[in-house]
């Protein structure tokens, strides 16, 4: 049973500087919360609840002052620092401690993810014991994400941004895998452009056939709000299902309430933390 899980929150954010030259891409907005609640949200809809957020060198007192350390939405929150984005499996290195020889998901703090019956996939994936655990959707340009290779419904390979791809199914920044993770990170070598690569992990795990692969679904959505047009086209998405249907996307005190992590006089002091505004509202009609 996984019970922990990873945000990697660093990265330089290149692709949509001049914005991110001084902010963090995560605590920017995703419509009407910073995009660091939707991945969040992630993990406490799989029912993790004790959470290690990677940062860049510097920059946890920011994300501290809008999650605090999750008391107010029932979940134990960590924070630990990266001195420069050396690639995402050293999200395990950084973590050893808190990993502790348990299993553990990882996910990027720039990914969102809105799927039919996402919470039942999601809790499935927690049960994972042995080996690593991979969300594949279909995307329209293989040749800018990792793009797995799938027969009879087992992956058969996996390429980083391949030139000519034999498939469009991209892997998705979430992941789960077993307490080997932090040894078979250990033991990759940086690559071509100096990073350690989440490709070569997972390889790692394909090789032993111990790599599955969970599938959104075509209804499901997957944007990496990592470029500037992804990053409207995520808040776009957020404002329209939020506006026609009256309910928020990861609204983090509405999840932990209906599992039952926080009661209704946590949430009144989280309106009150937040203050006058459209997310405080929506609390204040789930108290009433
Ligand atoms: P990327 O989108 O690959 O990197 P980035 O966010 O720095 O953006 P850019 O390519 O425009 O420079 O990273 C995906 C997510 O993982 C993002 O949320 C940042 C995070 N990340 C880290 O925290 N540490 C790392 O070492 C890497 C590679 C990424």
């Amino acid at each position: 049973m996984i019970k922990k899980g990873i945000i990697l929150a660093g990265g330089l954010g290149t692709r949509m500087s001049p914005i991110t030259k001084s902010v963090n891409k995560q605590l920017l907005p995703i419509y009407d919360k910073p995009l660091i609640f939707y991945p969040l949200s992630i993990l406490m809809l799989a029912g993790i609840r004790e959470i290690l957020i990677i940062v860049n060198k510097g920059q946890t007192n920011q994300f501290k002052k809008v999650l605090k350390n999750g008391e107010s939405f029932g979940v134990k929150i960590i924070y630990k620092e990266q001195k420069s984005p050396n690639g995402l499996p050293e999200a395990f290195i950084i973590g050893e401690k808190f990993i502790d020889n348990n299993g553990v998901a990882l996910i990027l703090g720039d990914n969102f993810f809105y799927a039919q019956s996402l919470t039942k996939t999601l809790q499935e994936a927690t049960k994972l014991n042995k080996g690593a655990k991979v969300f594949l959707h279909p995307v329209k340009n293989p040749k800018l994400y990792g793009i797995a290779t799938i027969k009879n419904k087992k992956i058969i390979s996996l390429k980083e941004k391949p030139l000519s791809a034999k498939s469009n199914l991209a892997v998705t920044g979430l992941y789960f895998f077993d307490k080997n993770v932090v040894k078979l990170s250990k033991s990759l070598k940086p690559s071509k452009r100096k990073e350690l690569e989440i490709i070569d992990l997972l390889n790692k795990y394909r090789k032993k056939n111990n790599l599955s692969a969970e599938f959104l679904g075509r209804g499901g959505a997957w944007l990496d709000a990592g470029s500037i047009d992804d990053y409207y086209d995520t808040t776009s998405f957020v404002s329209a299902i939020e506006k026609r249907q009256g309910f928020k996307i990861a609204c983090l005190e509405e999840i932990a309430l209906n599992k039952k992590w926080i009661n209704k006089k946590d949430l009144g002091e989280s309106i009150k933390f937040y203050g006058n505004c459209d997310y405080s509202r929506y609390l204040k009609e789930i108290l009433f």
